[in-house]
This record gives structure tokens, sequence and C-alpha cells, in this order.
């Protein structure tokens, strides 16, 4: 019973996740257009910077900004932050129903750190509380006052987190926790930062002065932020389907190409919404990134990179050697009843128990187990570098 219940849990609280995510990115990128689309004219009211045009479900829209306060606060002011707050709360739960419950198979891999559930979590907690600490650091320190160099940076920071989390957890885990930090500085700007601000602001107007221009700009400076992570941080929050991502060597300089493709694309589109010259140059940009990855996605496992760096060319691979291998380092888990304590039904509907299921997969075999070391998950079942050298040679062998 419980596996199943795991399950429905686990689907739930992604669906709320997906949602929550949707109306927080929905709404970021409908202000950062309507931003970018402001434009003067005269006889704009007092303190209004722009106004926009707009049509949408069967009406028209004059948008105006005033960019520090109006002269009079209305009655009724719609704030935005639950739907950030809402995706934090939901991915953090998401994090816990599936990573900190489920550590031994998602969070730990053995061959790069042998360490208790308990110590994966308290890592991973740890490192969302210093990653937010060591970002929120930098913005306000004097690199700050200037946008590019705070962004390279931050990039630097975070590539160096992506790769101080390879060393700590699997794979899989290494690179969903860079986009769990990214969500949490993002989240956290929304909380600690831009909200506190604006409700500074609309206090001093209450009391009937002016607002701090300084609240503003380090508030847009964040928002400027959130926007420029976007892209990079839904490939992260996905790539845990994707063990070319996440489960090969380079994983971790995959995170920092990501970081510049995910940031150019934004770009193309600020630019457009911006009225300025559209930067096509993003596009050469961007797909050379995606061919970088790809590249550096083929690399081959991380074991396979400590233990034997020579592919082994097997040039006859018999049969009964593969099936034995996933026999004994599979089909615990992907058969119909399966055996191994937690796993209530073959995952993702996958079944390698017999001859016939393991040829029909050996397409998905070669992914998640021989070009990258995604299964089994935190290598359970201790699959060794030969082994899946052998899982490779096969699949290399037949037919396309
Ligand atoms: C401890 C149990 C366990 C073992 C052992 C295991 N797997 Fe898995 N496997 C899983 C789970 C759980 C998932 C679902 C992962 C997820 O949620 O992304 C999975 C997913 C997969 C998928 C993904 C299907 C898809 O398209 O989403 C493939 C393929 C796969 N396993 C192959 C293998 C191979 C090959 C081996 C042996 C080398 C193996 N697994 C060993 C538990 C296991």
């Amino acid at each position: 019973m419980e596996p199943i219940v795991w399950e429905w849990v686990n689907f739930l609280v992604r669906w709320l996740h997906v949602i929550t995510a949707i109306a927080w990115i929905g709404s970021s990128f409908y202000f950062i257009h309507l931003d970018l689309s402001l434009r003067r004219r005269d006889g704009l009211p007092p303190g209004v910077a722009g106004e926009a045009w707009q049509v949408h479900g069967g009406g028209f829209y004059n948008m105006m900004k005033y960019t520090v306060a109006p002269p009079e606060l209305p009655e009724k002011l719609t704030w935005f932050k639950w739907e950030a707050y809402a995706t934090w709360l939901s991915g953090f739960a998401l994090l816990s129903v599936l990573y900190y419950h489920g550590a031994a198979l998602y969070m730990i891999d053995p061959a790069v750190l042998d360490i208790p559930w308990w110590g994966a979590v308290l890592l991973s907690l740890g490192a969302l509380g210093l990653g937010w600490h060591g970002y929120d650091r930098l913005c306000k320190s004097p690199l700050g006052k200037d946008d590019v160099k705070l962004a390279a940076a931050g990039f630097v920071f975070l590539v160096l987190v992506a790769w101080g989390l390879s060393h700590l957890f699997s794979g899989r885990a290494a690179m969903l926790h860079v986009g769990a930090l990214i969500g949490t500085m993002m989240s956290a700007n929304v909380f600690r930062i831009i909200i506190p601000n604006q409700t500074k602001a609309v206090a001093a107007m209450k009391a009937g002065q002016v607002p701090d221009p300084a609240l503003g700009k380090q508030a847009k400076q964040r928002s400027l932020h959130n926007n420029y992570l976007t892209l990079p941080v839904v490939f992260l929050m996905i790539s845990n389907h994707y063990p070319l991502a996440f489960g090969t060597r380079y994983s971790w300089v995959i995170v920092a190409v990501v970081l510049v493709v995910g940031a150019v694309i934004r770009h193309f589109f600020n630019s457009r919404h911006a009225g300025k010259p559209t930067p096509w140059w993003t596009w050469a940009v961007a797909t050379a990134g995606v061919a970088v990855i790809v590249g550096l996605s083929a690399a081959g496992t991380r074991t396979e990179s400590a233990a034997a760096p020579a592919r082994v060319e097997l040039a006859q691979v018999e049969f009964a050697q593969v099936e034995e291998v996933v026999l004994s380092r599979c089909s615990m888990c992907h058969a119909a009843q399966p055996v191994w304590e937690g796993i209530g039904a073959p995952p993702r509907g996958v079944t390698l128990d017999s001859a016939e299921a393991i040829s029909r997969h050996a397409p998905q075999i070669r992914v998640w187990a021989a070009l990258s070391d995604a299964m089994p998950p935190g290598n359970v079942t201790g699959i060794t570098p030969e082994e899946r050298r052998l899982l490779a040679a096969w699949t290399d062998q037949l037919p396309r």
C-alpha cells in the first residue's frame, strides 16, 4: 500500500508545483513584457513613466506605470507574491517527497559520497540556505553596483555550486539541486527583497513621504536576475527525466552552458519586447551552446572516467551475458512484481525480467545505464563499469 500512496503524493504535489510555477512564470513573463513595452507620450499623468495599450479577452487595456509611486494610493492594490511563494513551497514539498524520502535511490551515490540519508538531507538544506546567503552577499557587495560584473560573478558562483554538488550527490540530485537553489534564490528575491521593499514604499506613501528610490532600484535588480534565470531553472527542473543531461561525466559543465543558453534566449525576447534591434546573434550562441551540450553528454559516465578511460571493444557480445547483467542489476525493480522494498510497480512501466523485455528496451537501457549512470538509481545494485561497457557494446551492435 505504502508505495502506492507515495506514488500519488508525488504525482499530486508535482501537479501543484507545475501549476504554481506556470502561474509565477506566466505573470513574470507578462510583467517583463509590459515593463519593456511601456512608451512615453505627452500628456501622461504626473509620475507616469510610460503606458502600453493591450488587447485581450475581448477588451482593451490601457496600462500605465508609476515608477516610484502614484500621487495617491488606490484603495485596492493587487500584490503578486503568492505565485512565487507557492512555487517554492510546493517545490520544497516535492523535493522532500521524492528526494528526502527516497534519498537512497535519488540523492546518494556511494561512488561519489557514501553518506546516510540524513546526511544527504542536511547537505541539501545546507546547499539551499548557504547558496541563497552567498548570492545575497554578492548582490549586496560592491560588485552589486555593476549589473554586468554581478552577472559574471553570479555565473561563476552557480558553476562552482554545480561542480561542488556533483561531488556530493548522485548526478540526478546534483543537477536538480542547482535548479532548487536557483528557484530558492528567485523566490527569496521576492520574499526577502522585492515585496519588503514594496511594502516599505507603500508605508512611506501612507505616511505622506516620498519612498526611497533605492528600494525600487534594488528590487528591480533582483527582478532582472529572476528574468534571466527563468529558462535555465526550468531546464534544470525537468533535467531529471533526461539521463544524458544529469548522469554523464560533464553534467556540471552542461549546467554552465545552460545558464548561458537560457539567458541569451531570454535576452532575445527582452530586446524584442523593448522594441530594440532584434539580437539575432543570440540564436547562434544558443545553437552553439546546445551543440556543446549534446557533445558533452556523449562523454560517458562518471564512473567510467575514474575506472577505465579506454572503451573496450566487444566485437561480439553474447546475449546471455547481457541478460545476466540486467537480471542481476535491474530486474529486482523492473519486474511485473518488483521485489525491491518501496517499489510497488515496475518503474515507469519498464520491465526487464525476460529476454524479450530486455531486447525490447535496448534503446532505453543504452541511455539510462550504458551512456549515463542514471540506472540503477544510486547504483544500489552495484553495477560495475565493465558491465556498463558490456551493455554499451551490446546496444552498439543492435540495428538502429
Ligand atoms: C532500485 C530499483 C531500480 C533498479 C535496481 C533499477 N531501476 Fe530503473 N528505474 C527505477 C525507478 C524508480 C525509475 C523511475 C525513475 C524516475 O522517476 O525518473 C526507473 C526508471 C528507469 C528507466 C526509465 C524509463 C523512462 O523512460 O522513464 C529505465 C530505462 C530504467 N529504469 C532502466 C534500468 C536499468 C537498465 C537498470 C539496471 C541496469 C535499472 N533500471 C535498475 C528503479 C530501478
